[in-house]
């Protein structure tokens, strides 16, 4: 006998398009390619790859994307404007698995301040829209921007009109992250009794919530109680402000309470922590030691009380299986005379999937590591791993540096680079500190001026042999771009992530193609600002 429970939830995922809106978090195109990989093989149903209108490499993003994945579908965004429509549209031409976002604000204070329009008026651009994403592909989402604070006769009026104009996915988007779990839950039990058409056409509703008040998750879930089969977020809850529900938190709450929610999601959730590592390295924005799911504290048990308990029984103090997420379970240590298969053994334990060339050029950092260092912790073979697929491309590499520095004295620093051309220059720069020093040499030579923003440096692993790793955030005029690097020397590590923040400075201006002005005075443009 077969049972059939209910539809799986279907995951949205838009960390990069919401997610890439954080400040400073600009992936570019390889980046997003592998992100969307993971995302697929984690079992996403639907991947937001970019907003076409924006941005030359949007465009190609949600182009590349749409392109070469073969099962998730990739959605562009698009304003209730023929332009952003069409060029969403021509991103996807062609591709197989596409779907059209297109938004259009409806709550009272953006209809009076920001469209200074009524509410006729947006549905009437909105029913134009959607038709409009439909000569592109039967797959149309509509979002009333805003939603969460929109009058519920309002809602309910516009998403009948979409639904008949061909929008087979209507979110309802906590724009603001106002929304409290009850309320929010109630916008969908309410538009869900007053459309019967929902169901009827199988229409999906979805939920897109902001984490202003922390409360991201919470919403979404409430949606999803009621009735509501779609949720999106992004990974570790990247996005603008407080950013967007981490999706990871919504996939293992659906899995650890599918008893209350009777529904799961499709996903694959030992892939979770891997991604959740790439997304943190490509962005440079950390994952906080206490994050539900996979954050550093996740599942270690200080307490004593607790340490007893799970060393008797797990399930005292574990609702989760670590290795459920894609925490390995044993931190295996490997050294220098460790083989081939032992490292490619352990990255696939580690939840990477890595081709020949990453694996060889893994394997080989791997040797000059365990060179220097006695014992090789997975956290050390993560950064190898994460350091191999920054795509960031290299115009500058370092060659050598050297750097004096000590109590009552001037700092200084002598750098050579090599450019692509394979070119050396050498210069030297006197600074207050080692690493002013260091970065006023580096500017010298590239000729590119930069604000220091954020400077992090860690040690990746316990030991006084650890490697460290160095995250900056720098501003190039209105640009703000950050780097990592990696070494058991810290200086070092700090002039790789210069150079790193540097090299991707050069790859966004070469480049830049003049952004589609968007302003009030276009008088198609109904909506101005990025939601
Ligand atoms: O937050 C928002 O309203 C959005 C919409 C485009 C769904 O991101
Ligand atoms: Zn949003």
């Amino acid at each position: 006998m077969t049972t059939t429970g209910p539809a799986p939830i279907r995951i949205f995922d838009t960390t990069l398009r919401d997610g890439e809106q954080s400040p400073g978090a600009t992936l570019n195109l390889a980046e997003k390619m592998e992100i969307a990989r993971h995302l697929e093989q984690m079992g996403v149903d639907v991947i937001e790859a970019g907003f076409p209108i924006t941005s030359q490499g949007d465009f190609e993003a949600v182009h590349a994307i749409s392109h070469e994945l073969e099962r998730a579908t990739v959605a562009g965004l698009a304003r209730c404007v023929p332009r952003d429509i069409d060029r969403a549209g021509e991103a996807i031409a062609g591709a197989d698995n596409t779907r059209i976002h297109v938004f259009c604000a409806t709550s009272k204070i953006h209809r009076e301040h920001k469209l200074k329009k009524a509410i006729d008026e947006i549905i009437r651009i909105s029913v134009e829209s959607v038709k409009q994403a439909r000569q592109y592909t039967d797959n149309v989402e509509f979002s009333p921007e805003d939603g969460s604070r929109t009058e519920l006769n309002v809602l309910v009026d516009i998403t009948q009109a979409v639904i008949e104009a061909g929008a087979t996915t209507i979110n309802i988007p906590d724009t603001v992250g106002y929304a409290v779990p009850h309320e929010y839950g109630h916008i969908f039990a309410f538009v869900r009794e007053k459309l019967p058409v929902i169901d009827t056409k199988d229409i999906y509703l979805s939920a897109h919530c902001h984490n202003d008040l922390g409360l991201a998750v919470a919403n979404s879930l409430a949606a999803v109680q009621n009735g509501c089969r779609q949720v999106e977020g992004t990974i570790n809850g990247i996005g603008e402000r407080a950013g967007n529900a981490a999706l990871e938190e919504i996939v293992m709450t659906l899995a650890t309470r599918c008893d209350f929610f009777n529904s799961t999601a499709n996903i694959n959730t030992s892939k979770i922590y891997p991604l959740s590592r790439m997304v943190s390295n490509f962005t440079g924005l950390s994952v906080q030691r206490n994050k539900a799911i996979v954050g550093e504290n996740a599942f270690a048990h200080e307490a004593g009380i607790h340490q007893d308990g799970m060393l008797k029984h797990r399930d005292t103090y574990e609702i989760m299986d670590p290795r459920d997420v894609g925490i390995p379970a044993s931190k295996l240590v490997l050294g220098k005379h460790s083989g081939r298969h032992a490292f490619r053994d352990r990255i696939g334990e580690l939840g990477y999937t890595v081709d020949d060339d990453v694996l060889e050029l893994a394997f080989a950092a791997f040797k000059d590591l365990a060179d220097k260092k006695k014992d090789v912790y997975d956290e050390d073979i993560e950064a190898i791993l994460d350091e191999q697929l920054d795509h960031s491309s290299h115009y500058w590499d370092l060659v050598r540096f050297q750097v004096n520095s000590g109590t009552d004295l001037i700092s200084t620093a002598t750098v050579v680079l090599r450019d692509s051309a394979g070119v050396e220059a050498l210069d030297a720069a006197a600074d207050d500190g080692p690493i002013d020093a260091l970065y006023s040499a580096v500017q010298r030579i590239t000729g590119v001026a930069t604000t220091l923003e954020d400077y992090q440096t860690r040690a990746v692993t316990g030991g006084k042999d650890a490697q460290g790793e160095v995250t900056v955030r720098v501003r190039h005029r209105d640009q703000t771009v950050r780097g990592r690097g990696l070494s058991t020397d810290v200086i070092e590590a700090a002039a790789k992530a210069y150079l790193s923040a540097i090299n991707r400075i050069r790859s966004i201006e070469a480049r830049a193609v003049p952004a589609t002005t968007m302003t009030e005075t276009d008088e198609a443009v109904v909506d101005v600002a990025q939601p």
